[in-house]
């Protein structure tokens, strides 16, 4: 199924960019640390900056100590500094790619890398066609076989609706086989959402209920207490449907509601997930997505602290760019029928907290008599908790000890923290690892980001031809706008409440 990592270069296009200074490299440090990375491995950065080799290092390890978990050591350093390569230059600029060509060469004589290529484009989307272009052009590419291989890694947002997406896979097809592209969506690479298939196909006892027949219905809620942290410019061409839904909280919705695959090789993953993103159930007109749909966007927190989205640099006075979007899907298959799955996300709330809810049906009849007792029954509630405090935890009735039949609510738990020592993986640690061993299975294939723009571009739509009226509507450092309790009460339901969690929570 996986293999080891295979020696190669991993070549970062705009290697000194926020993404490779803050996610990237720390990964790598990290994997270099841990003796993960194959022996014949290293880095070529490119980029504007007029870096030496040296400069670069510098400019690397500064990275590392900020965004890193704890700073390099001077030998540890040393080490990794030994693997990285710089060359300074524009995009636009063919020479650019013959320095790259040359460069390569180099330290596949040096690190024994043995013509293996990974580029990662870590750039801005509107260089992502002139780069593999560029590449091409420069003949850097292995398009027949994988001897060596060249893989491509690119960056979401991966379009920004439907036309766009299949326009830019497009150019990369005339470049690329779609076995050579790794879209990345990082979340994916977070330890808990792996687990979500661990979860359900290594134990005999919750497929069985896994359907509409036992499940009531499915939370996945994805709240942030920060704000966009100086991204302004980037928020405004995207807005949270971009940001986060249409990429991370639809492929964890994939994860809960696809079929069994046949294995657990990439594609028959890969082939189970597609099928529930071409079954979520489409908006044909405006009035649908109003109606399954809550926008927000933040205003100032009470008493100081976060500001209003609109008040951040490179945000619009009157911005209509939503931070916050709850919403109401179906998925139409047999499994799901009738079953909502209620999608919520947002920006400067009061809880950081990522979170999958499975809420069990309730009891068919209650056999204790009392109003008071039974109207008190809940039904069972399986959450997956993503992030913090990474863990599992199922709640159950109980009877409360006593002379009198009560039922009281408990939850059994279990968490990572307590029975793992050590930090969890970086999502980025194992994604990178991946590119290496050739391992496709936690990156989004073609098809699934396609048919995800196809059911989210009608809200994009819809939302542009209704502005909303009543921007900022909700107070940062609160639990959303009103409105989004009214979209789950109106359907006798109600959200998990979004508590401080806790190690064992
Ligand atoms: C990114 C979004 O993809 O994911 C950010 O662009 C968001 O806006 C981030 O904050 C959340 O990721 P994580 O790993 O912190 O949950």
């Amino acid at each position: 199924m996986t293999s080891a990592p295979e020696p190669c270069v991993l070549l970062i296009f705009g290697a000194t960019g926020d993404l490779a200074r803050r996610k990237l490299m720390p990964a790598l440090f990290r994997l270099h640390v841990k003796g993960l990375l194959p022996p014949g491995f290293a880095i070529l950065g490119a980029s504007r900056r007029p870096f030496s080799h040296e400069q670069f290092r510098a400019f690397m390890r500064e990275a590392c100590t900020t965004f890193g978990a704890s700073p390099p050591s001077d030998a540890q350093w040393a080490g990794f500094a030994a693997r990285l390569y710089y060359e300074a230059g524009h995009f636009t600029d063919q020479t650019l790619f013959q320095r790259l060509n040359m460069s390569l060469r180099e330290i596949d004589h040096q690190h024994d890398t043995r013509g293996n290529r990974i580029f990662y484009l870590a750039t801005l989307p509107s260089s992502y066609p002139l780069l593999v272009h560029q590449l091409q052009d420069a003949e850097m590419i292995n398009k027949v076989d994988d001897r060596p291989f060249t893989r491509l890694v690119v960056e979401k947002p991966f379009g920004r609706d439907l036309a766009s997406a299949q326009a830019l896979n497009e150019e990369i097809a005339g470049v690329f086989r779609e076995d050579q592209v790794y879209r990345i969506d990082h979340y994916l690479g977070k330890e808990t959402v792996q687990n979500i298939l661990v979860f359900r196909f290594a134990n005999a006892i919750f497929e069985p209920l896994w359907n509409r027949a036992h499940i009531d219905h499915v939370q996945i809620t994805a709240a942030e207490t920060i704000g966009i942290e100086g991204r302004g410019a980037y928020y405004e061409e995207t807005g949270v449907l971009r940001d986060m839904v249409q990429n991370h909280l639809l492929q964890i919705l994939s994860l809960i509601a696809m079929e069994p695959p046949l294995s657990f090789h990439a594609d028959a993953i890969r082939d189970k997930k597609t099928e529930v993103f071409r079954a979520l159930r489409p908006f044909y007109n405006a009035q649908e997505v109003l109606a399954s749909t809550v926008r927000g966007q933040y205003g100032p927190e009470p008493g100081g602290g976060l500001k209003a989205y609109r008040e951040e640099p490179g945000v619009d006075a009157a911005s209509p760019v939503p931070t916050y979007v709850a919403l109401r899907v179906f998925v139409d298959n047999w499994r799901w029928q009738g079953i909502p799955f209620y999608i919520r996300t947002g920006k400067g709330l009061r809880q950081s907290s990522t979170e999958v809810v499975i809420q069990f049906r309730q009891i068919p009849f209650c056999l204790f008599g009392q109003e008071q007792v039974c109207s008190r029954i809940e039904p069972n509630r399986l959450v997956l908790r993503i992030q913090p405090f990474e863990g599992i935890s199922l709640g159950f009735g109980i009877k409360a000890p006593g002379q009198e039949t009560q039922v009281d609510y408990a939850r059994m738990r279990f968490s990572y923290g307590a029975r793992y020592d050590g930090e969890m993986p970086l999502a980025y640690e194992r994604l990178l690892v991946d590119t290496m061993r050739g391992y496709a299975a936690l990156f989004a294939r073609r098809d699934s980001v396609e048919e995800a723009w196809r059911f989210v571009t009608p809200i994009l739509d819809a939302w542009a031809q209704n502005p909303p009226t009543d921007f900022p509507n909700y107070s940062a450092g609160s639990e959303g706008p009103a409105a989004a309790d009214g979209l789950i009460r109106a359907d006798g339901r109600s959200w998990h409440p979004l508590d401080p969690p806790t190690p064992t929570a």
